[in-house]
């Protein structure tokens, strides 16, 4: 289980993540929405550690991610954004590196390497330096190399982005196994269908904070309306516009 507790992130003066709590269960998919500038980048970033958290903390079956605890920091997989270091490997040598990093035993790493490639449909590209690979070969790189050690929890930052559907499936196929063997998702993304039929549940935030946490089979018809309604009310209560909004997007 993941705990994280009063998690807050500042960029110098500025709040991006404000006191953030929420439970992460094995099995869960969850589905992180919100704006643009709501904050999920900043959540993300601050619960693998790549971002040092200004108050709170997050804990991985009791122990704490935060720190050089390499046995904590290996049962998480995260996928960022965007790929783009490692960008003179090719996805073999970059997942080959990873092996070795998390000392997989060289037979399991060469059958997961390769059922990922498989999986992904990637063979063909696995040669190929990752800095000439399209968007969403990248994606599927950073997909796969997020998931090569068969980590606890999966952090996935707008995954399917620029993926074709039919990769955005193959994709979909490994994750529904990985979560059937006990793994954990939590991933942002724009395309609320795609949270509410992969997700079991969801998590709104909107100016660094969580405005609704709820099982998506709670949401009545669909997540979009909800979405809707949810961030115009609160804009409408804020007394806030849209373009004032935008103007403290990325
Ligand atoms: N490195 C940074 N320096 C300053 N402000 C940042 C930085 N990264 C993000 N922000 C700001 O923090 C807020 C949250 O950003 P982010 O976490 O990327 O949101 P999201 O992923 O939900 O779009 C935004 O207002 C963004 O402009
Ligand atoms: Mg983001």
């Amino acid at each position: 289980m993941t705990e994280i507790k009063n998690l807050t992130h500042s960029y110098g003066k500025f709040v991006a993540l404000d006191d953030v709590s929420f439970e992460i269960n094995r099995g869960d998919f969850i589905g992180l929405i919100g704006p643009n500038g709501a904050g999920k980048t900043t959540l993300m970033n601050t619960m693998v550690g790549i971002l040092a958290a200004d108050k709170g903390e997050v804990l991985i079956d009791g122990e704490e991610v935060a720190g050089f605890n390499a046995e904590v920091r290996r049962k998480i997989g995260y996928m960022p954004s965007e790929l783009n270091t490692y960008e003179m490997f090719s996805p073999e040598e970059l997942l080959n590196f990873l092996a070795a990093m998390y000392s997989l035993e060289k037979t399991v790493a060469k059958r997961r390497i390769s059922e990922l490639f498989e999986g992904l449909e990637m063979q063909e590209w696995k040669r190929k330096s990752i800095k000439k690979l399209s968007t969403g070969m990248k994606k599927k790189t950073a997909f796969a190399a997020a998931i090569l050690h068969s980590p606890d929890l999966l952090v996935l930052d707008e995954p399917f982005e620029s993926v074709d559907p039919i990769s955005q499936h193959k994709m979909k196929e490994i994750l529904k196994n990985y979560l059937a063997d006990g793994g954990a998702v939590i991933m942002s993304s724009h395309v609320l269908d795609t949270v509410q039929s992969i997700c079991n549940r969801f998590i709104l935030m909107n100016k660094g904070k969580i405005i609704k946490e709820s099982l998506v089979e709670e949401v009545g018809g669909n997540l979009e309306d909800e979405f809707f309604k949810l961030v115009t009310s609160l804009k409408l209560n804020e007394n806030d516009d849209i373009v004032s909004e935008e103007e403290n997007e990325e």
